[in-house]
């Protein structure tokens, strides 16, 4: 797998450490409150695993599975919802929980979806940001980011090309010769 890796980003080590001041500073901000954690499956799973035990205050957790991508690195702009929270959150402190951020349509998408549910609040973590590819009229600015990274498709800690690479213990930019084998622009 990581002869696929054009280069690292981030170590398991550095993932760690920030993902452990996350942990804290989430833990700092919502003292005294009992908050929802909701992971987007499935590039979220490693991500909130780590996440959640490295928050030293009560909280529970819940999942969502969507898809816009089908299979390639581009998106499709259009949202799909495969599986729902299991539990209402109607006054509680809701965390959304995403590997990454890139044109923000996904979480654009759930923020209203779920802000409908009259949530007490509603905010984002997100292990890595790509903001040079956000959509001009998305304005994420409730978020938790572990990584700004630059443009670039990238794998492993849960996140995948084609279902593979998830279990990379590293976050690494994938070679493009993986998706475009014949040396063919990438598709925009
Ligand atoms: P957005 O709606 O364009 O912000 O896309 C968010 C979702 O697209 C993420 O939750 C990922 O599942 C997927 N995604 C976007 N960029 C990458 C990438 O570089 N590697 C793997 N998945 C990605
Ligand atoms: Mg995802």
């Amino acid at each position: 797998m990581m002869k696929d890796l054009e280069c690292v980003l981030y170590t398991k080590e550095e993932i760690d450490a920030r993902v452990k001041e996350l942990g804290e500073q989430i833990s700092r901000d919502y003292a005294g409150k009992d908050p929802v954690f909701v992971g987007i499956l499935k590039g979220s799973f490693i991500f909130m695993a780590d996440l959640v035990r490295a928050v030293s205050i009560p909280c529970s957790m819940d999942f969502m599975s969507v898809s816009s991508y089908g299979s390639g690195t581009q998106t499709t702009g259009a949202v799909k919802i495969i599986k729902d929270l299991s539990r209402d959150i109607e006054g509680k402190d809701v965390i959304m929980v995403e590997d990454i951020l890139d044109t923000g349509i996904t979480l654009n998408y759930l923020m209203g979806y779920l802000g409908n549910r009259r949530p007490a609040s509603l905010r984002i973590v997100t292990l890595l940001n790509k903001e040079a590819r956000r959509h001009k009229d998305i304005h994420l600015d409730v978020a938790y980011t572990g990584f700004h990274i630059p443009d670039g498709f990238v794998v492993g800690y849960g996140l995948d090309y084609a279902e593979e690479y998830r279990n990379l213990p590293c976050i690494g930019i994938l070679s493009s010769s993986v998706y475009a084998p014949d040396g063919a622009e990438k598709k925009e």
